[in-house]
């Protein structure tokens, strides 16, 4: 790592000090000598590096190793899915389950990250504002690293995240509210508790640990880049670093120009990015009255939008939005063609697959990858509508 860089106004940020936004409010990205790394590092010395996320150190921003805090994150399996694939005419089509990671999704990957950052900085206390699985993500980190732990989140979570982040010893406070009002507080009372604050893109290393999935899926595709990834999209942070993962492979000389179509997938009760992406905007608006199952997807108003629409766009990808009857079924279609369980917004990303191959985006025969990014267990109260049971047993 040489430096951070404000991702608005190109501004540049020493290595080695605690930082969140920049002064012009934009986020900072970690920058790497590239060039220089990519004299001592190849991608053939991969298969005997550890088999977490940890395996491509040399571009993630931890400069001791002592500091990393592993919880075994990373390496998850990429699975063929052949016969959803065909129930939606999808000859070539794989499913990266983020559900097997530490806390159930792919959150542990960030906090893995932004966590081992924080030991390394000497960070005592940290703060986040979260959707759930973030939450939790950040709790066992914390728990694993010895720092304290303070979470914000909607009073109505999913039971697996309060119940978890109970359990690691965080501090929680549900909100009467969304994300967004759990990040107002986090950010007013901050100063006052010494609180870091964690949030999405508030802090520059979260994306660099999500970011690894880019560099994973390429790696277990035997160095071929998808057609297609399929993503969904509440912070939009696992897009923005896959995309600034594709970019640093190439400058690696692991791969060459082409990128996948990045698909952002939203629910339809809170679709600020697909209302951008349709309006043709740089910026999206607040979406009111956010409502879905998808808990990870009602984020009303995405900080790093910009970045999610630059990627969407140079990728010739698409922003697309399902209902959550849809994504329900699909979830439940899934794990009974293959026994995979996954969380409804991993779910969400085949009805929206659907959608692009009935509208010609995406071929029959494009490698294509959806991302599960959390296991079908954390969400039994979403699931649990679909499947009454009575004292005696089933409702039928
Ligand atoms: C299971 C799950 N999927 C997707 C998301 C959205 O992630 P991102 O912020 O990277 O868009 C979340 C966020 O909470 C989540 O918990
Ligand atoms: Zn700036």
């Amino acid at each position: 790592m040489t430096h951070l860089e404000c991702a608005l106004c190109n501004k540049k940020f020493a290595q080695g000090e605690i930082h969140n936004l920049c002064d012009c409010g934009g986020p900072l990205l970690v920058r790497y000598d590239l060039a220089r790394i990519r004299q001592t590092w190849d991608r053939q010395q991969l298969p005997s590096a550890p088999n977490t996320m940890w395996r491509y150190h040399p571009v993630l921003p931890v400069t001791q190793p002592n500091s990393i805090i592993s919880l075994g994150e990373g390496m998850t399996p990429l699975l063929p899915i052949a016969r959803a694939g065909a129930r939606l005419g999808a000859g070539n089509l794989w499913l990266k389950d983020e559900g097997l990671n530490p806390t159930g999704s792919f959150k542990a990957r960030g906090l893995s990250c932004a966590v081992s950052m924080c030991h390394e900085l000497g960070v005592k206390k940290i703060a986040i504002p979260s959707a759930g699985n973030a939450a939790s993500a950040l709790s066992a980190y914390a728990a694993a690293a010895g720092i304290e732990a303070h979470v914000f989140m909607p009073r109505d979570v999913p039971q697996s995240n309060f119940i978890e982040c109970k359990a690691y010893g965080a501090r929680v406070t549900l909100v009467d509210g969304l994300i967004s009002d759990c990040a107002r507080i986090v950010s007013s009372r901050k100063d006052a508790e010494g609180w870091f604050d964690i949030s999405t893109l508030k802090e520059p290393y979260r994306i660099e640990g999500k970011k690894t999935m880019g560099y994973e899926v390429v790696e277990q595709l035997g160095w071929r880049v998808p057609d297609a990834i399929f993503y969904p999209t509440g912070g939009g942070v696992g897009l923005i670093g896959m995309w600034k993962a594709f970019d640093e492979m190439e400058q690696l000389g692991w791969i060459g120009s082409k990128r996948p179509k990045m698909i952002a997938v939203q629910a339809e009760g809170c679709a600020p990015m697909v209302r951008a992406f349709d309006r043709h905007e740089q910026r999206s608006e607040f979406w009111q009255n956010a409502a879905t199952v998808a808990a990870g997807l009602r984020v009303p108003k995405p900080l790093g939008d910009f970045l999610i629409l630059e990627a969407v766009r140079k990728s010739g990808g698409a922003a697309i939005a399902v209902s959550d009857d849809e994504l329900i079924d699909a979830g439940i279609r899934l794990a009974e063609d293959e026994g995979i369980f996954v969380a409804p917004e991993g779910a969400a990303c085949l009805p929206a697959l659907e959608k692009l191959l009935y509208s010609g985006l995406l071929k029959a025969n494009d490698e294509i990858v959806i991302y599960n990014t959390g296991s079908g267990l954390k969400y039994l109260d979403a699931y649990a509508a679909r499947f009454p049971r009575s004292a005696a047993g089933e409702l039928d």
